[in-house]
């Protein structure tokens, strides 16, 4: 089939050459110019294993290609995607410009009926405005022609996103349209062999579906986060509650790991967003609130036990910081948890000495050369004369370190951890001051 998608981010860019992969004939259009001359060449602008390879095979097969020809791009599908950024606007609703946009973009050149899949995470609702758009450009050529428009939420996951599409959970389709629905049966065939995936609802319900996932795994962090803060104060080990509750089917082990609070493009911005519909209808989202305001504060907690270690007094202290993505296998930082505390340590006259298997070029590009920050080129060149070591992210690379190795490198021994790699135990034998999240206070050997 013939496919357009809108928009080269995570979502776009993963979603239309895992569409290619399985034979569609895929056009993506983006209106970034030196990203999309970037992908005709081969350049990958994000780092999602397993993208690399399934761009460049398919767009050298010739069923996956890059413009920022919006007129081109509306010809070429009898689908078009909407993957485009609905980002958090000042009160914490889903700014929806960049998908209006598109979708007077996909009216404006259209000649012939289309069917407008947004896959962008969007209000309820939404999907009411792109069509009242649509209709209002169309009205304008004094065109009569048909459209209609789905609901298609993504929940790839950010560093498994090519395996997410390739092997999705589920696919919900919200439309009301048998036709429609047998189109994007047939979009989705490749991916429902192994068992009938797709789910079918009306709009509305696939659009608050989104939300509710998102929000319900926030909800799991935050609340283990709130455990994790009573366990320390309680000199319990949160990391022998989370095997305890885990077992237990009904909770299970997924995403109920304790550690320095959530971030990422997603979970930060749809929660704001579910908590503003929330409130617009009249509704108080107390318990949304609550995951937030724990998230928000889960950020600062590292830094508190370094200011506390350190009396207080962090100006002229050097801090090797392992990990700055906002999980690991992605150079993502949006919302990072590592941005929180890089920006309290400057706050307080310390520097920072950061290593990221993949986030530096990121980090260079947020920070630049600021003052107080160091990239270093390993994770061993990090410690490097440092005061200590803080751990933001739980790449694989930083879960065995030679600790020894470590312990030689910093001037005093002593390790934060905000997502509990490491044995407590074991740290306290290597002579270490260990700090990790719900794993009692912590301290000096
Ligand atoms: N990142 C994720 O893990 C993830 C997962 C599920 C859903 N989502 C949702 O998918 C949407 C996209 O997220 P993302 O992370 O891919 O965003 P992104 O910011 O990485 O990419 C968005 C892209 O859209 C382009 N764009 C903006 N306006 C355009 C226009 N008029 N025409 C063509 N391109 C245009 C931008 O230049 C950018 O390249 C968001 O709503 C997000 O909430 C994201």
């Amino acid at each position: 089939m013939r496919i357009t998608v809108f928009g080269t981010g995570y979502v776009g860019l993963v979603q239309g050459a895992v569409l290619a992969e399985v034979g569609h004939d895929v056009l993506c259009v983006d209106i970034d110019a030196d990203k999309v001359a970037g992908l005709e060449a081969g350049h990958i602008p994000i780092f999602e294993p397993g993208l690399e390879d399934i761009v460049r095979k398919n767009h050298s097969e010739g069923r996956l290609s890059f413009t920022t020809d919006a007129a081109r791009a509306v010809e070429h599908g009898r689908i078009q995607f909407i993957a485009v950024g609905t980002p958090p606007d000042e009160d914490g609703s889903a700014d929806l410009q960049y998908v209006l946009g598109v979708a007077g973009t996909i009216a404006g050149h259209m000649a012939e009926p289309k069917v407008v899949v947004t896959k962008s995470t969007v209000p309820v609702g939404t999907a009411d405005k792109v069509r009242a758009r649509m209709a209002a450009t169309l009205e304008g050529r004094n065109s009569d022609l048909g459209f209609d428009v789905v609901s298609n939420p993504e929940f790839l996951k950010e560093g498994a996103a090519v395996a997410d599409c390739m092997r999705p959970d589920r696919i919900v389709i919200g439309t009301e349209s048998a036709e429609t629905e047998e189109m994007l049966r047939e979009v989705y065939e490749p991916f429902n062999r192994s068992r009938d995936k797709i789910i079918v609802m009306d709009v509305r319900s696939a659009e608050l579906t989104k939300y509710a996932a998102n929000c319900m795994l926030a909800t799991k962090i935050s609340f283990m986060n709130e455990i994790a803060g009573l366990a320390e104060r309680l000199g319990a080990d949160v990391e022998m509650v989370r095997l305890g509750i885990g077992a237990d089917q009904r909770i299970g082990y997924h995403f109920i790991y304790p550690g320095a609070g959530y971030g990422g493009s997603c979970f930060p911005k749809d929660v704001k967003a579910l908590i503003h519909t929330a409130r617009e209808n009249g509704f108080e989202p107390t318990l949304m609130q609550a995951v937030e305001d724990r998230n928000d504060t889960q950020k600062t907690v590292i830094f508190e036990k370094i200011r506390a270690h350190f009396k207080g007094d962090l100006k002229g202290k050097t801090f090797a910081l392992w990990g700055l993505s906002f999980k690991p296998n992605t150079d993502d930082m949006r919302e990072a948890a590592s941005r929180v505390l890089m920006e309290a340590l400057w706050d307080a006259g310390a520097k920072v000495q950061a290593y990221d298997p993949e986030a530096m070029e990121e980090t260079q590009r947020i920070y630049g050369d600021r003052d107080g920050l160091t990239l270093a080129g390993t994770k061993e060149a990090a410690l490097k004369g440092a005061d200590a070591l803080v751990v933001m992210t739980e790449w694989q690379a930083f879960r065995a370190p030679d600790f020894d190795m470590i312990a030689r490198r910093l001037s005093t021994p002593a390790v934060f951890d905000g997502r509990n790699l490491f044995d407590p135990d074991r740290m306290a034998r290597k002579g270490f001051a260990y700090y990790a999240i719900g794993r009692g206070l912590g301290g000096p050997a």
